[in-house]
């Protein structure tokens, strides 16, 4: 395989969704060689002309125009979670494989329906996230499949913050059913955690929340108050086809953590990985008998990379294989998060039904391209 990054697996995409986070992609897309960005939608169309504006070469369309036009080989779908399902689903009914921001869907049932209709078109589904696949993630995985900490047996992985409401203007639906620290956060560690340590077989969880409302803390309804729908604070134990146990920590009722975002141990050493929310970030390993931690040389994942990396990797993944931020690990991730919170209500360990093949590392990769306008 050549490097995905570069030219010779053109794929034409076109985006439906032009909020918050479309700014990162282009970013990106302008640096990858091998992404054309050919249309942008939104429901707001005034979104759409903004970006069509900014990108060279790019039109504004409305979705039902952007879904049926030829020049079109993927969609690129950044709209909200409880959206991502229909869009998913009308792409793939127009014969365009889909990637999507995280999570696949706002629920099982729902991405179950994606991944169902795409197997049938014979299209491929990739999603959210990709920061696995920098740097950060890929040495760690590189480390332990050198054996650097022998057969892991434990992880750790720990978010904590005060809340987005803090910053964010309109913080409501991270308070309702389908948020939660757990379904917000969640992708980035569970899909690290897969990617580290292989599938998930079984969970417990347990999960609380300090207050039924929440105050607005900038913007123009700064002060107001948000209900609280959801358990904000919420703990599990994954338990790894393999035998590894991580175990979760994810809290919109905590201030800080000073410790690690994940730490992986092992009988021989233990290794502390950086945010899986980040593409890059120091890998350090404590080994056994060692006096102190090192440093591990950055050793795979592609590098300086950021938001739609995924794609250009899903653009040279030969036909029948599964990408590596393909739809079956975000299944898999999906379905192991809305688990957790199962257990957490009925106080039952819960079995997982879907599994994820761990994938490839990915070889350490440089960019070798022109910016575009
Ligand atoms: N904002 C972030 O920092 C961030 C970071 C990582 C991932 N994400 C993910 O990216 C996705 C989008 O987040 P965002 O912050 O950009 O949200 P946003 O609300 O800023 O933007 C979503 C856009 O999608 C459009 N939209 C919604 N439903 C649509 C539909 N049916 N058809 C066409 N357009 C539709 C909206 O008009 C809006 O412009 C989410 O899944 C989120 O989890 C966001």
């Amino acid at each position: 395989m050549g490097n995905p990054l570069s030219s010779g697996n053109d794929l034409n995409v076109g985006i439906i969704g032009c909020g918050k986070i479309v700014e990162q992609y282009l970013t990106n897309f302008r640096r990858l060689e091998s992404i054309n960005l050919v249309a942008v939608s939104d429901l707001d169309s005034s979104r759409a002309q903004a970006v069509a504006d900014s990108y060279d070469g790019v039109r504004a369309v409305s979705v039902e125009e952007l879904l049926a036009a030829n020049d079109i080989d993927l969609v690129l779908n950044l709209t909200i979670p409880a959206a991502h399902a229909e869009i998913a689903l009308k792409a793939i009914a127009a014969g365009k494989s889909v990637y999507g921001e995280k999570p696949l869907a706002a629920t099982t049932s729902e991405a179950r329906q994606v991944l169902e209709a795409a197997r049938t078109a014979g299209v491929v589904v990739g999603c959210a996230p990709d920061t696995v696949l920098g740097t950060g993630i890929q040495t760690a995985r590189k480390a332990i499949d050198d054996g650097l900490i022998g057969a892991p047996v434990s992880a750790t992985a720990t978010m904590a913050t005060p809340g987005h409401e803090r910053w964010h203007p309109n913080p409501d639906f991270y308070y309702q059913p389908g948020g939660g620290p757990l379904l917000d956060m969640g992708p980035y560690y569970v899909s690290a955690l897969v990617t580290l340590l292989g599938p998930v077989v079984s969970v417990v969880g347990a999960a609380s929340h300090t207050r039924n409302e929440r105050t607005i803390g900038s913007g123009p309804r700064e002060g107001q108050q948000v209900p609280v729908a959801i358990d904000s604070h919420v703990t599990g134990v994954l338990v790894h086809a393999s035998g590894a146990l991580s175990t979760l920590f994810m809290s919109f009722d905590a201030v800080k953590t000073k410790s690690p975002n994940i730490e992986i141990h092992g009988e021989k050493g233990s290794l502390v990985v950086p945010d899986p929310n980040h593409f890059d970030g120091e890998v350090q390993l404590f080994a056994l008998g060692a006096e102190d931690w090192e440093t591990l040389p950055v050793s795979a994942g592609y590098v300086d990379s950021g938001r739609g990396f995924g794609i250009a990797d899903l653009a040279t993944t030969p036909a029948g294989q599964e990408p590596r931020a393909g739809g079956e690990l975000a299944f898999h991730a999906l379905e192991v998060m809305e688990s957790v919170l199962e257990s957490a209500t009925s106080g039952k360990a819960v079995s997982i039904g879907s599994t994820a093949h761990r994938p490839a590392v990915v070889p350490l990769t440089e960019l070798a391209t022109a910016v575009r306008a």
